[in-house]
């Protein structure tokens, strides 16, 4: 599996963490920036990222800034995009087997390290699990049109 991963100057610290982790588990990584602590608009990494996937250039993709929230407003904007804030493995796992999430967001200014490393496992080890979530999937897609 190919993840894009992206995020602003609040997320960047956990992005390159995050980004060993995958790289533990095997995954390949495409970074969409931003690469240093200096400040930056996080709506242009939230496209960035969500472009990628739309795009396929990755399966998936993750972003992260301070709250998780304004990142996830940004990518849910781009057509085509179910982007998922989770600070917890619940919402994470029913992001997936429920929405059919394209994304995940994550605060780092909320969760540390290790939580966020538990979120983002049961977000890439769940599945859709179909059946009666496809028209609801559906429906969220159609108030694009
Ligand atoms: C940046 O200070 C902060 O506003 C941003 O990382 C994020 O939390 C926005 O939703």
């Amino acid at each position: 599996m190919k993840i894009g991963i992206g995020s602003d100057h609040g997320g960047y610290e956990l992005k390159e963490k995050l980004k060993k982790y995958l790289d533990s588990r095997g995954i390949e990584i495409i970074d969409y920036g931003t690469n240093s602590n200096e400040s930056v608009d996080y709506p242009d990494f939230g496209k960035a990222v969500a472009e990628g996937v739309m795009a396929e250039e990755c399966e998936r993709g993750i972003v992260i800034c301070g709250t998780g929230i304004g990142i996830s407003i940004a990518a849910n904007k781009v057509k085509g995009i179910r982007c998922a804030l989770c600070s917890d493995t619940y919402s994470a796992k029913m992001a997936r087997e429920h929405n059919d999430s394209n994304m995940l967001a994550l605060g780092a200014r909320v969760i540390g390290e290790g939580l966020a490393i538990s979120i983002l496992d049961s977000w890439l080890d769940s599945e859709f699990a179909g059946d009666r979530h496809i028209k609801r999937v559906e429906k969220i897609m159609k108030i694009e049109e």
